[in-house]
């Protein structure tokens, strides 16, 4: 077992591999939170606690004479509200009564092996790892309200995840404001915050900061877990860097709304709390009642930010992602929508999906714009019945014919959404989300449908199941295109209209499950406008996940590089569009494009009869290399190299099989420059011992300038002791040219 309760103590072990957990009962059944990191061989951890009486941090009326022990200053497992705590909360209810006080102490637990799942929520699969789950129940006696905490424990993937459980067992109605799934604080420390931040079009940027004396609260109130704010946050130390020091991550599997505050507290102690946002949040708990949390995912290392980002990537690959995905070559693809955009009928698509077929392309992916009226923006979603004006034949014909040219077929929808300009909203105008008597907030002039009701996720189930039946489809392509706004169900009371984003998001997820039941085989990737939903809760469903509407490669590497912090190369939908960029307008070479899409589940996503010869004859060699390496890529560990603070030109990465025989590094300068200083990349992971032959090389540029009075001494069958590649670094070839880019293969002998 890797969970222990000291009975005499009172503690709480959980212990993976490399970590352990802590947790103590103490005099009073106050829940603290003792250690959490490496492992320290079960010494009880709670000496770290100084019980020191300070002023305005009130006691419990039954320690109203120990000022040391104080709600406020303790470090607290699962923090409530109005009990003496005035740290940001994870729980905050209403009593009948109208208190606002909840005051939570310990009242039982049971450890077991296996583990339960939260009700209509994605959650880590135990799959074939052992997994004991700690139950610990705390109980607010004056109100009945039970808190269950989840803690499920992976112990060979150095992973915990928890969830919370809140029970009504009271015989009066309760009113949750606020129910996150986990809190936890850190005894005094410093550390710094990283999280990931972007917009439409420019997903995922990384951002470190110092946690000081405030709230940093990372957050989404949009419906969604948004292009804006990732529900992903990395605590570490101030030291740490890739490659060395403490790092903790707090991965929420939540596609929702959703809060993480990190609050520095009078004392320095550090509390994270994360889960659902409690912007737009209310439940009403009826007696018996209970409400489950999302699940969060908790990973610890002192190893620094690139271990990290393994023990994330390993655990959403193995034990988050569909398992009927996770083996099997995925297929790589084409994409219609940057090479047409509405602008096609059945001819058109059949042309392209002949010139991709003959190109090498796997499968064909027909977008946006083959239902209803849906010519434009501004019309047919809802309407999941194909356009034979434009398709003539309908669905089976394209995808027969797709498949006669050897590729798989896949289609796209955005069952959430409704246009106004549809014969959906003129039958049920009731079913999307909009406030009586107002005039709704319009995005791309559509309106975000009612998930909460079971009659639309019926309708959508139907209506999308009819449509895959209808043809050979193998593959969909889940978008979602706007924020969330008059969030108001047609369908629910006024006092559950607190409940609605979050009855929309089970409703969501009970179609993805619905949709995943009966068509085990379709691949779904997600989308919502590129990465607007790209976060563990989604890849619960969807092995892949389109990282970005921006499909500018040089854009695109700091997009893949920050999303690599948390989650695998496996789950980022990348492909090579056509240039000039039709998001930056930027000109980059053909192959710097497929070299940063092959770092992600690689396809293109343009009119390959538009091509130059020399361009269109690239594309096999592309998809060649691509499937060669395909399980480096995939499964390999993966390796950021360079840092765009000190290495402003230039970005690498890196893949290294688990077993050190292959690695796979890529560069790409994205500043030029004369009589350029040489790039030094230090590689990492490969065997030390070993020695590494340089057996494949992929270049955006055969050449250099006449005039370089250069000449490349990297050379295929060169070798290099894996030690030196580690220690001393592999040293590029000066690179000319518009954004060159070089991948190299190396392998050990
Ligand atoms: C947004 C997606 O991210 C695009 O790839 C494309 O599918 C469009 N929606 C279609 O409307």
């Amino acid at each position: 077992m890797a969970i222990r309760f000291d009975e005499k103590r009172k503690i709480f072990f959980l212990n993976t591999k490399n970590t352990e957990y802590q947790i103590k009962i103490n005099d009073i059944g106050m829940v603290l939170h003792t250690y959490y990191g490496a492992s320290v061989d079960q010494a009880d951890m709670s000496y770290m606690i100084k019980e020191i009486d300070r002023g305005f941090s009130g006691n419990p009326y039954e320690c109203k004479n120990q000022r040391g022990i104080s709600a406020d200053t303790l470090p607290q497992e699962y923090s409530s509200d109005g009990a003496g705590d005035y740290r940001v909360s994870a729980l905050s209810a209403v009593m009948a009564n109208g208190s606002r006080t909840t005051d939570l102490r310990y009242k039982a637990h049971n450890i077991i092996s296996g583990r339960e799942n939260p009700t209509g929520l994605p959650y880590v699969r135990q799959e074939n790892d052992k997994v004991d789950t700690l139950k610990l129940v705390m109980e607010d006696a004056i109100s009945g309200l039970l808190v269950t905490l989840h803690y499920q424990v992976f112990a060979d993937k150095d992973i915990i995840s928890r969830y919370t459980e809140i029970k009504n067992a009271s015989d009066a109605e309760i009113i949750i404001n606020k129910a996150a799934s986990m809190s936890m604080d850190f005894c005094g420390r410093n550390m710094d915050l990283i999280h990931f931040h972007g917009r439409h079009a420019m997903e995922r940027i990384p951002e470190r900061e110092t946690v000081g004396h405030n709230i940093h609260r990372i957050a989404s109130k949009r419906g969604t877990s948004s292009h804006q704010n990732n529900p992903f946050v990395i605590l570490c130390d101030k030291n740490t860097d890739e490659w060395h020091g403490d790092s903790y991550g707090f991965m929420l599997m939540y596609s929702g709304e959703h809060a993480e505050e990190i609050e520095k507290d009078q004392a320095g102690s550090i509390r994270v709390v994360s889960g659902i946002s409690d912007d737009h949040f209310s439940w009403k708990l009826s007696p018996g009642d209970v409400f489950e949390t999302p699940e969060v995912i908790l990973a610890y290392t002192n190893k620094g930010l690139s271990e990290l980002s393994y023990l994330y990537h390993r655990i959403i690959r193995e034990n988050v992602c569909p398992k009927e995905f996770r083996d099997i070559k995925r297929p790589v693809l084409i994409n219609n929508w940057e090479g047409t955009y509405f602008d096609f009928d059945d001819k058109k698509i059949m042309e392209i999906a002949k010139s991709a077929a003959d190109a090498g392309c796997e499968m064909f992916v027909l977008d946006d714009g083959w239902f209803g009226e849906r010519n434009h923006d501004h019309a047919g979603l809802g309407d999941w019945v194909v356009n034979e004006k434009k398709l003539e034949g309908g669905m089976s014909k394209i995808a027969d014919y797709v498949n006669s040219l050897g590729m798989k077929f896949g289609l796209w929808f955005e069952p959430e959404m409704v246009n106004e300009d549809s014969d959906l909203y003129r039958a049920h105008p009731d079913w999307a989300l909009t406030d009586p008597d107002r005039k709704p907030v319009m995005g791309r002039d559509q309106l975000v449908l009612d998930m909460s009701r079971k009659d639309v996720v019926d309708y959508l189930y139907d209506s999308i199941s009819t449509v895959l039946r209808s043809a050979n489809i193998s593959y969909v392509k889940w978008d979602f295109n706007r924020s969330c706004a008059n969030v108001f169900s047609h369908d629910l009371p006024s006092d559950k209209q607190g409940e609605v984003l979050h009855r929309f998001m089970l409703g969501t997820y009970d179609l993805m499950q619905r949709l995943r039941d009966s068509f085990p085989h379709i691949m779904i990737e997600g989308c919502s406008g590129g990465g607007g939903r790209f976060d563990a809760g989604i890849m619960f469903y969807s092995p892949q996940i389109w990282c970005s509407d921006n499909t500018e490669a040089i854009n695109r590497l700091i997009i893949q590089k920050g999303t690599s912090y948390g989650y695998p190369v496996s789950t980022m939908g990348s492909h090579v569009s056509a240039s000039p960029n039709h998001q930056s307008g930027r000109e980059v070479p053909f192959m710097t494009r497929a070299l940063v899409a092959m770092s992600g589940t690689f396809g293109y996503e343009l009119d390959p009869r538009k091509l130059s010869d020399a361009d269109r004859s690239m594309i096999r060699k592309q998809i060649d290399t691509f499937n060669k390496y395909y399980e480096l890529i995939q499964k390999g560990r993966y390796y950021r190299l360079s840092d765009e603070a000190t290495e402003s030109y230039f970005t690498s990465w890196g893949f290294v099989s688990e077993d050190k025989s292959e690695a796979l590094v890529t560069l790409v300068v994205t500043d030029v420059r004369a009589n350029p200083e040489i790039i030094y990349v230090k590689m990492r992971g490969l065997d030390e011992s070993a020695t590494y032959e340089l057996d494949g090389i992929l270049s955006s540029i055969e050449t250099s300038p006449d005039d370089a009075f250069f000449e490349s001494s990297n050379k295929i069958g060169n070798k290099y002791g894996g030690a030196a590649l580690v220690n001393g670094g592999f040293a590029f070839d000066p690179m000319f040219g518009v954004y060159p880019a070089i991948q190299l293969h190396f392998k050990r002998v």
